[in-house]
């Protein structure tokens, strides 16, 4: 059975993660590269053991986790589907039908607005995804340039971010530090209310609800 490790192994995915990267760069984007890919394979990992699923989906979780930003070299808007396309065509003869499906089905549905759940594994990889704002993803160099673009601004000010889960409370919380000399965080509000409401759904999916704590803060 096909397992992170292999797919961390793989030399055509960790080409395609290199050329994300660059590609990312070039585009003077933040981080989408292997920081990105192996934080959210962590997170995704982590996040399907505590919310109780199986061995199996866990290690799918982690697979997507690692795998969803990948397609970014072929084009940023459609980079969702392009992952998939590929997941699937590396992996086509390796993985069993349900476990290829599986995968290749969160990697389409992380970064969809019309994103419709129907497993859990994509509802994992949504969340581990979304939760990923650290200053480490501002790749630009001049505080110049960062403090022009509010996504650059907005992931620089944060500098700690975690993700936790409450099985008691069915509660999986997000807590940030934001340096607020930085950006104010009505600005942070202005730029993730989407990927918020991203996490929600899919925490709903999960049966869970979905908090965010910013500097001890409550604010969902
Ligand atoms: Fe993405
Ligand atoms: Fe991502």
């Amino acid at each position: 059975m096909i397992t992170l490790n292999d797919v961390k192994n793989h030399p055509q995915i960790l080409e395609f993660i290199r050329q994300t990267q660059a590609s990312m760069r070039a585009l003077d984007y933040t981080e989408h590269g292997p920081r990105h890919a192996n934080l959210v394979a962590r997170r995704a990992r982590r996040l399907a053991q505590d919310v109780g699923l199986s061995k199996r989906m866990q290690e799918l979780a982690a697979i997507g986790g690692f795998c969803q930003d990948m397609g970014n070299f072929l084009g940023r808007t459609r980079h969702h589907y392009w992952g998939a396309l590929l997941f699937h065509q590396v992996f086509q003869d390796k993985m069993d039908a349900k476990d290829l499906v599986m995968v290749v089905q969160a990697l389409a549905n992380h970064d969809k607005e019309d994103m419709k759940l129907t497993n859990a594994v994509s509802a994992i990889v949504v969340i581990a995804d979304k939760s990923d704002v650290h200053r480490s993803r501002v790749i630009t160099r001049s505080i110049k340039k960062i403090k022009a673009d509010i996504h650059d601004r907005v992931n620089y000010a944060v500098t700690k971010s975690s993700l936790a889960v409450d099985t008691k409370k069915k509660r999986i919380v997000l807590k940030l530090k934001i340096d607020t000399n930085f950006v104010p965080i009505m600005e942070y509000f202005e730029i993730f209310t989407e990927r918020m409401s991203y996490c929600r759904a899919a925490a709903d999916y999960l049966g869970y609800k979905f908090s965010i704590v910013i500097n001890s803060f409550k604010l969902l």
